[in-house]
């Protein structure tokens, strides 16, 4: 007679078989891991909200401090990563993350205010061509940043903001009903701004053909890469997208807040005749300091640059995207897609019938996020997240009824994904 906890040993056995054979499993030592009230590691699956902080992120902050401390203004020029230039020596890193040129990406600002910036240049309406289309459960803030946009033009989000959203019954957008509906609006649309991957479902929207019906139909195209960047594989340049914009404490792990980016198509590099806001960091700087009246804007995205940038905001960044340099973003998503793989056929395995993974199944439309809808009263599946961050596993619930779980693959292991399906599977039963 079979044994009926014989799969679940044999996962066991394959988790542990997967970890001894994983290239990167050595990486999860370079992270700090929260404790629990016990004082037990948790099981950290949050990567998808905030990154767990390198260790070596302290180094270079106080590195930082240091110069600050000894150098003053000095440091400008005189620090050890001369402050002058600090953003520029994250771009080269940022660019291959997003499939870029260097000159295409700057960091800057946070993931909302690049998005106006970007609006404010590339969300031009004209007679007839007024509206902008979007996802229906995008996060808020980019529908908050849209519909003021539409405001500021005297337009407004009720006829001038079109929404698309799943057929009944689906999670995800479908790819073809993107294209149609993009190529029926056509030239009502200004603007299509979509996420890389959405962050509800942790669905990737194909790209490449989306962009290129817009492109078809002259229609500019943003990206919202918030869940996307250092997850997913991204080509941007090459898929014609107009701009996007990023945060950098979700996947790439350079803490609350950290400094954000944007991506601006060589295209546009020299689009100095576009309106945009200016501020002294976007002037061309050769001749920054010579403290002219005019605004002279850097070609790139540079050139959209406001202020002078945090760089105790940066340099955890710098710490990052020096492990992502290590790692390489072609083996982290390998991993990845086997790591998510597994921890949804755990939870399969370890419930079945009581939950369902609505994020799509094929691994070339998702990244590391799980989205987990549990069977049972909205009441039952609240208590069930809650017993499961009270066993050690930190993941996060996002209204009404969303569980979301994201093993990353720099820092969370398959004994990681397995253990978490079993006090899934605890919490669920009890
Ligand atoms: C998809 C998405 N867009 C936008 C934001 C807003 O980011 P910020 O607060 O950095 O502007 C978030 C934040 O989590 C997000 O997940």
């Amino acid at each position: 007679m079979r044994d009926a906890a014989e799969p679940h040993a044999r996962d066991a056995e394959e988790a542990h078989a997967r970890d001894a054979a994983d290239p990167l499993a050595h990486f999860a030592a370079e992270f700090h891991y929260p404790r629990g009230v016990d004082g037990r590691r948790p099981i950290y699956l949050c990567g998808h909200s905030l990154g767990l902080q390198a260790k070596s992120v302290s180094t270079y902050v106080e590195q930082e401090l240091t110069d600050w401390r000894q150098l003053g203004v000095l440091g400008h020029h005189a620090a050890r990563n001369p402050w002058i230039g600090y953003h520029e020596a994250l771009s080269e890193q940022l660019a291959e993350l997003v499939g870029a040129a260097p000159a295409e990406v700057v960091a800057m600002n946070s993931l909302t205010v690049n998005l106006h910036l970007m609006m404010v240049s590339f969300f031009r309406p004209a007679a007839g061509r007024d509206c902008i289309l979007m996802e229906k459960s995008a996060f808020p803030s980019d529908r908050y940043a849209i519909a003021s946009q539409l405001r500021m033009h005297g337009l407004d989000a009720e006829t001038h903001l079109i929404e698309i959203e799943p057929r009944r019954g689906e999670h995800g957008l479908r790819t073809e009903d993107l294209v149609t509906r993009i190529e029926s609006l056509g030239e009502r649309l200004a603007l299509v701004l979509l996420p890389g991957v959405q962050y509800l479902t942790g669905q990737a929207l194909e790209l490449e053909p989306v962009i290129a019906s817009a492109r078809r139909c002259r229609i500019t195209v943003g990206l919202d890469l918030a869940h996307s960047i250092g997850n997913t594989l991204l080509n941007l340049h090459d898929w014609n997208a107009d701009f996007a914009v990023w945060c950098s404490y979700k996947y790439l792990n350079a803490g609350p807040g950290a400094i954000g980016g944007c991506f601006v198509h060589e295209r546009h590099a020299h689009r100095f005749d576009l309106p945009r806001f200016a501020g002294w960091w976007g002037h061309d700087k050769e001749t920054r300091f010579l403290m002219g009246p005019e605004f002279k804007p850097m070609a790139g995205a540079q050139g959209w640059q406001l202020s002078n940038p945090s760089i105790l905001s940066a340099a955890p960044l710098r710490a990052s995207l020096e492990i992502f340099r290590r790692a390489g973003l072609q083996r982290l998503r390998a991993k990845s897609i086997a790591l998510t793989a597994f921890l949804q056929r755990a939870i399969e395995n370890h419930l079945p019938g009581r939950a369902d993974v609505i994020t799509p199944t094929d691994p070339e439309a998702r990244g590391c996020q799980l989205s987990i809808r549990l069977r049972g009263t909205p009441l039952q599946a609240k208590r069930c997240f809650a017993l499961l961050t009270e066993a050690g596993v930190i993941g996060d619930w996002r209204e009404p009824d969303i569980l979301r779980l994201a093993p990353t693959p720099l820092y969370n292991s398959y004994t990681d994904a397995l253990q978490a399906a079993e006090a899934l599977a605890r919490a669920a039963r009890s």
